[in-house]
């Protein structure tokens, strides 16, 4: 298998960045297919800490490529104080190393104000929590077919006019929301201005991986946020404006969908969510608490306390199955070292009747009471091992529980930030594709009994 998607199957902060970056080691390309600076990915090498949002997390890596697909939406400002920020710290990052799709659309600046201008006027309940990006505005001007796109900043005619009917639209609702007019000279200017930094990244990204396909390079797909957080499969409408399922890969980037490869999703061994919305697991108490400090559930980019709580298998079974994942990296086991018991959440209680999937009904998802499963803890040291024979029996036993709860082997443990704190039990890379697809049909006629067993 000469590919991998690696896609977070929570609310996001799964540790992509760190399992990307160990796993770009054996890849030529890495490649980000959704979302945009809303993503905050933290790698940890030989005690440097790179804090990645746009770039995709194999840009640390000398003689990767990197590309920043067309399903990403692009704050060219970002972009350019983030490749300046990353090159501080010794990456040199030039249009050699990384490639921006020419179809991708922008971020604005008049897009991060209507986020924030619509989280500030919703009312605590209808609040979503957004980082205030501008991620879900620029989606709309994207499906809305008025998005400007990375390649049109070459090209002052189409830039002009399609900036004069962006704000036809913008400014009535700026106007609306009492937000001053923005003027079409000054915006065009800013534009002009940051094409230069932008433009010679701009390239038709998805040439250069069918070229790499072609010479059997090997390529990496990053994923941004998680599963729970997809436009279409999340806990709507508190999610973000994108498809975070690994089947956006292809989409995202403009390859056949048959060349997505080995999807290997990630799980945290509890769970988090920044933000708003439903949380079955949550736990508001003194084990959110502890979670918390030793997991420094604290957002990359926002620095928002994370909410924590258990581990939920039965959500995360019903993405396993609906988004075709084929192993897990299971991280920051370490952080439930200190436990004296762990609780697995492998079903639901809706009305006083026991159900085995999460119910889309946003009342329902809200309702739902999670029926719990509890193992015995550890209560010693995991952080750090690099070694699965070395891993305490318990930590084994809830490890085997959720291979048989999710029905997909775990493949890698993480017990630490750092890259090389890692336990490879199957390398995603030496796996046959075809791997798992019975114990996905297996797993489909499987009842919560049988789950919780
Ligand atoms: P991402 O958004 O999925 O890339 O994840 P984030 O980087 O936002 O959040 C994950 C956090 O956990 C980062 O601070 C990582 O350095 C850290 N981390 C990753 N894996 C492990 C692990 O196995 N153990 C511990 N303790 N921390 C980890
Ligand atoms: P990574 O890639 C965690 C959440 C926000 C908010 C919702 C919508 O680091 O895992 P948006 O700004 O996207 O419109 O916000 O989605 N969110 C994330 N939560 N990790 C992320 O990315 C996130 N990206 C967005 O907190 O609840
Ligand atoms: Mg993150």
């Amino acid at each position: 298998m000469s590919n991998v998607t690696v896609v977070g199957l929570q609310w996001g902060d799964e540790g992509k960045g760190k399992i990307v970056d160990l796993l770009s080691e054996q890849a030529d390309i890495v490649v980000r297919f959704q979302g945009g600076n809303n993503a905050g990915h933290t790698l940890v090498v030989n005690d440097i800490t790179y804090k990645l949002s746009l770039l995709p997390s194999g840009i640390v890596r000398k003689g990767k490529l990197s590309v920043i697909g067309n399903g990403v939406v692009i704050d060219p400002w970002s972009l350019v104080d983030e490749i300046e920020r990353i090159g501080k710290l010794g990456v040199s990052i030039t249009p050699q190393n990384l490639i921006i799709a020419d179809n991708a659309c922008l971020i604005l600046p008049l897009h991060r104000d209507l986020d924030a201008l619509r989280e500030e006027n919703a009312g605590p309940k209808a609040r979503i929590g957004t980082l205030k990006r501008g991620i879900g505005p620029a989606y709309e001007d994207k499906v809305g077919r008025r998005a400007i796109r990375a390649c049109d900043l070459g090209e002052k005619t189409t830039l002009q006019n399609k900036v004069e009917r962006l704000l036809i639209h913008h400014n009535s609702l700026r106007k609306g929301l009492g937000a001053k007019e923005i003027d079409t000279q000054e915006l065009l200017e800013s534009l002009y201005k940051i094409a230069s930094k932008i433009l010679p990244y701009v390239k038709p990204a998805w040439k250069y991986l069918y070229n790499a396909k072609g010479q059997n390079k090997k390529i990496l797909f990053e994923g941004a946020q998680g599963a729970m957080l997809d436009i279409e499969h999340g806990t709507y409408p508190y999610v973000t404006s994108s498809n975070t399922y690994a089947g956006q890969a292809a989409v995202g980037s403009g390859i056949g969908v048959g060349s997505i490869g080995y999807i290997l999703g990630l799980t945290k061994a509890y769970t988090t969510r920044v933000g708003g919305g439903p949380f079955p697991t949550e736990q508001s108490n003194s084990v959110g608490k502890l979670l918390q400090e030793k997991g420094n559930e604290f957002g990359t980019v926002s620095g928002r306390s994370r909410r924590c709580g258990w581990l939920d298998a039965c959500m995360l079974r019903q993405t396993v199955i609906k988004e075709g994942v084929q192993g897990i990296a299971l991280t920051k086991i370490d952080v439930l070292d200190s436990l004296k018991e762990i609780k697995i959440c492998v079903g639901y209680k809706l009305d006083g009747k026991k159900i085995d999937y999460y119910p889309s009904s946003q009342i329902a998802q809200a309702k739902v009471e999670p029926i719990y499963e509890t193992m015995a803890g550890w209560q010693t040291k995991t952080q750090g091992l690099r070694d699965f024979d070395a891993l305490p029996k318990a930590a084994i036993r809830y490890i085997k529980r959720i291979e048989e709860l999710l029905g997909v082997p775990v493949v890698i443990i993480s017990t630490s930030p750092e890259r090389e704190d890692t336990i490879v039990i199957k390398n995603p890379y030496a796996t046959d594709n075809t791997e798992n697809l019975s114990a996905h049909s297996a797993l489909l006629g499987r009842t919560l009994a049988d789950a919780s067993r």
